[in-house]
């Protein structure tokens, strides 16, 4: 009789990337004949797929373990490690925890079934941090994709920026960019299985270069990415959103491209981390406040409307009440229609992490409240002034709100709640519809299908 195939839970943490990680782990685990399950109570195998990127973040892997285990007061499932945490961690999970079973870093996500079975004969303290061998394919089933809609296409991986702060580089590797006749393919697939979006996922993409141009000899623009983009419009995929840019390597062809093709995404997330040249050039980012705002012009001036985004560290060691009080001016000048703010947090082994993490508790707190409720107002009127206007829609859902009204996010990125005036609700999920904004809130549109 044949044995009962193992099952497996994967619990994701952490970025875009993890969550294309997952998927990808997901599809070579069903490969080779494990099952994939929905909740960590039943499973045989629980993998956490983690994040390191701050203190909070990485506390979370052992939290989940504490509760899974609790949780199942019977039987224990065997556990493993996976990711940026396992990754930076290595051989040191084991002693923190002995209930982990094996540990798989950042690019070791092809290789878990061999890994899984190892742990499941009874080896102990299964690990591989190893890098990912040549010819290792991104392929992964509909049926492992976290949406049948939107679909995450890494299109590079790792980072070269070493930004004083940040453990990814440490956690990820080098940056190594995937063919682009590859990356088309795929797309290609994803359109003709039904995909409405996908995402062009990295930590960051513009920084995009691959070994070889295959695939982009014959397209327009001055930067591979740029070129890439315009080759992924020339798919016919509905809608095309790229995540992370990086400000040194955003070039104005990559808003030409923008201009010139209708489903390339109207939204750009360029993450600044501080209004201070003095904070900047500490964080080692690479630019000036000056050649940032060169990016947001750039942006602006685009053929139509493009959202702006970014990300925002406060209580940098050494940022001073002047600082700061830039880092408000550039916020008000930018005009982001959404804004992430950190609490800096210490990362072993960065080079900020040997600077006195000096600004307190109390001011980084207080920083952060005057910056949110800045953003805040300046959040308000932008939402507002969509009232009136028409948007696409990629229809997700119900809306969190009411059962009868759905949700979805616009071209722009923006989440946006609609009634549908007597139209079947069911019959849209998956569609991208045109919806008429009627009210604003800070962090939402809301609206009716234009029909
Ligand atoms: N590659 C992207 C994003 C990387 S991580 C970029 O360079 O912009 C996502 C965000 O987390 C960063 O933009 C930064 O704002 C924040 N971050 C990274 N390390 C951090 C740390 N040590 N403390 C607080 N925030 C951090
Ligand atoms: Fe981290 Fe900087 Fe790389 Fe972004 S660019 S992932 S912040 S090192
Ligand atoms: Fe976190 Fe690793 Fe992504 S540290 S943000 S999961 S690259």
């Amino acid at each position: 009789m044949p044995e009962k195939n193992r099952s497996v839970y994967i619990e994701t943490l952490g970025c875009q990337m993890n969550v294309a990680d997952s998927e990808r782990a997901a599809g070579v685990l069903r490969a080779a004949a494990f099952d994939l399950v929905k909740s960590a109570d039943e499973a045989d195998v629980v993998i956490l797929n983690t994040c390191s990127v701050r203190a909070r973040a990485e506390a979370k892997v052992f939290d989940r373990i504490g509760e899974i285990r609790h949780r199942r007061n019977g039987a224990q499932p065997l556990i493993g490690v996976m990711g940026c945490v396992a990754q930076l961690e290595g051989e040191a999970l084991f002693q923190k925890r002995n209930s982990i079973g094996f540990v798989a870093g950042t690019r070791a996500a092809d290789r878990l079934p061999d890994l899984v079975n190892r742990a499941l004969g009874g080896e102990s303290r299964v690990m591989d941090l190893a890098e990912r061998l040549p010819g290792e394919k991104w392929n992964v089933g509909v049926e492992h994709r976290t949406s049948g809609k939107t679909a995450f296409v890494p299109i590079i991986e790792g980072c070269n920026k070493f930004c004083s702060y940040c453990i990814v580089p440490y956690s990820r590797g080098r940056e190594k960019s995937r063919p682009a006749s590859e990356i088309i393919r795929e797309i290609a697939g994803l359109k003709t299985q039904g995909y409405e979006e996908v995402y062009l996922i990295g930590q960051n993409v513009n920084s995009y270069r691959p070994n070889v141009i295959d695939g982009l000899e014959e397209v327009a623009g001055a930067t591979p990415f740029a070129k890439l983009l315009r080759a992924v419009a020339r798919t016919g995929m509905g809608r095309i959103k790229f995540t992370t840019s990086f400000p040194r390597d955003f070039h104005t062809d990559i808003v030409s491209a923008l201009d010139e093709h209708e489903n390339l995404c109207n939204w750009v997330h360029l993450p600044v981390q501080s209004g201070s040249d003095r904070v900047l050039r500490a964080m080692r980012r690479g630019y000036r406040i000056a050649d940032y705002m060169q990016r947001v012009a750039w942006i602006k001036g685009a053929r139509q409307r493009l959202a702006l985004t970014s990300d925002i560290i406060i209580g940098y060691p050494g940022e001073t009440s002047e600082d700061f009080q830039q880092t408000m001016e550039l916020v008000e000048r930018c005009q982001y229609d959404g804004l992430y703010i950190f609490k800096y947090s210490e990362r072993k082994g960065t080079p900020a992490a040997k600077q006195f993490d000096d600004v307190s508790k109390e001011e980084k707190a207080s920083r952060f409240a005057r910056l949110e409720e800045l953003q805040r107002s300046i959040q308000t009127k932008i939402y507002r002034s969509y009232i009136g206007s028409m948007v696409e829609v990629l229809v997700e859902g119900a809306s969190a709100r009411r059962a009868d009204e759905l949700s979805g996010h616009t071209t722009c990125n923006k989440i946006i709640n609609f009634s549908t005036e007597g139209v079947e609700a069911a019959s849209l999920i998956g569609k991208p519809m045109p919806v008429v904004v009627t009210e604003a809130k800070r962090n939402s549109l809301y609206g009716r299908i234009a029909v």
